[in-house]
């Protein structure tokens, strides 16, 4: 599949508009007869899958892969999701209103950095309709939420705005994540403030109880390591069990595009390669701040084995991807599991958890740590 995407399929979709792309093929991926197709091919060993799966509190996971929110934003996606093998999907992001979204063009692919560039600006169906679809999904995925897109709801209104979206979804997600780190608004980020995101925190605090699912924050790329700090301490206060590392960036210093060609397409968040060191180095950076207490999730730029590792020993227990199955294609994400099962296999490891710390302690001591010595 991965071969055929790069040389046939890929040369063809990249000649045409990237939205207008990603709308035809979800519209397809959206027919089962797609779904039943791919699932017969190159299917993921039945025998060795369960080698992946992971307990995280009361989380389960089937493998540690999922969909970044962005993808499905509307939760039509499921068989699609469950065929291309990945183990969980972040739905979203979903606001308490629905939006259009802002004009068009709005995605442009930076093709010398292997990224994109976006500002959609949180086009969705608004949580009223997207709840029912969540919850009529038999897969229960997570979802991601985030202001309405509209700079006259501020303040307490916009606090409001945000616990509308989690009382309507908090009875059908398995984790809801705050996304406070939306670069594509009038409004700007809203929440990634210490205050605001204090009182936002407060607000979703008291509507949780022992059936509201776990909450994750979404932090931006850019954020500097003392405001991370910052942010992490206001999150431990209200009880925040893990965080999504990391949205897109604005940071256009160490990219390879043509500066005249980056000017055109104008404002936006950029994903794919350029994010994934930044990813890795805020993971670190959280992992070493919460230690083992929380649950970590790794997303930006992971478009290979070496990359989905490489967020791993960075701190994560959980991958996420979008860019990647623009460049590398759907099959990208039997390939990175089937990498995971064989290196576990050759290494004798029969739990993820063991094969994570594996991967934690060869980033800090390589040569030392290698099963066998
Ligand atoms: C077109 C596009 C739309 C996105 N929309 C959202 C969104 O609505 N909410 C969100 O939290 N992240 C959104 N993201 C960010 C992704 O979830 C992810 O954090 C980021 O793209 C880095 O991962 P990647 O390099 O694998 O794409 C979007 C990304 C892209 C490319």
């Amino acid at each position: 599949m991965s071969r055929f995407y790069q040389y046939i399929l890929k040369p063809v979709l990249f000649r045409f508009d990237p939205e207008k792309i990603h709308h035809f093929s979800t519209e397809l991926a959206e027919r089962p007869i797609i779904a039943d197709a791919i699932r017969k091919i190159r299917p993921l060993p039945e025998d060795q899958i369960s080698l992946l799966n992971q307990q995280l509190g009361d989380l389960t996971f089937t493998n540690p892969l999922g969909l970044a929110a962005g993808f499905d934003k509307n939760a039509r996606l499921h068989e699609f999701c469950d065929a291309l093998g990945f183990g969980y999907r972040e739905v979203g992001s979903i606001t308490a209103k629905p939006s259009p979204g802002n004009p068009k063009p709005r995605l442009f692919r930076i093709p010398d950095d292997q990224g994109l560039v976006n500002r959609m600006g949180l086009n969705n169906d608004g949580v009223d309709i997207i709840s029912l679809r969540v919850s009529e999904s038999r897969d229960f995925p997570a979802v991601n939420i985030a202001k309405t897109h509209d700079p006259a709801i501020q303040g307490k209104q916009a606090v409001e705005d945000y616990v509308y979206s989690f009382r309507k979804l908090a009875q059908v997600s398995r984790y809801i994540t705050l996304n406070i780190s939306c670069p594509n608004t009038e409004e700007g980020k809203t929440f990634e403030t210490p205050e605001s995101l204090r009182e936002l925190l407060s607000a979703i605090q008291r509507e949780r109880n022992d059936s509201t699912p776990p909450v994750f924050i979404k932090f931006s790329a850019d954020l500097a390591e003392s405001e991370v700090f910052e942010l992490l301490q206001i999150a431990e206060d209200h009880d925040i069990n893990g965080y999504v590392c990391c949205n897109t960036s604005t940071d256009r210093t160490s990219l390879q595009t043509n500066a005249g060609l980056l000017q055109n397409i104008g404002n936006g968040g950029i994903s794919g390669r350029p994010v994934h060191q930044k990813s890795c180095r805020m993971l670190k950076f959280i992992r070493q701040h919460i230690g083992e207490s929380g649950i970590l999730i790794g997303v930006g730029g992971i478009d290979s084995f070496e990359t989905a590792k490489a967020s791993l020993a960075s701190g994560a227990d959980l991958l996420q991807l979008y860019t990647g199955l623009v460049y590398k294609g759907p099959g990208l994400v039997r390939e990175i599991l089937n990498s995971f099962i064989l290196e576990m296999e050759q290494y004798g490891m029969s739990s993820f958890r063991e094969y994570i710390s594996y991967l934690r302690q060869n980033q800090l001591f390589p040569e030392k740590n290698r099963p066998g010595n």
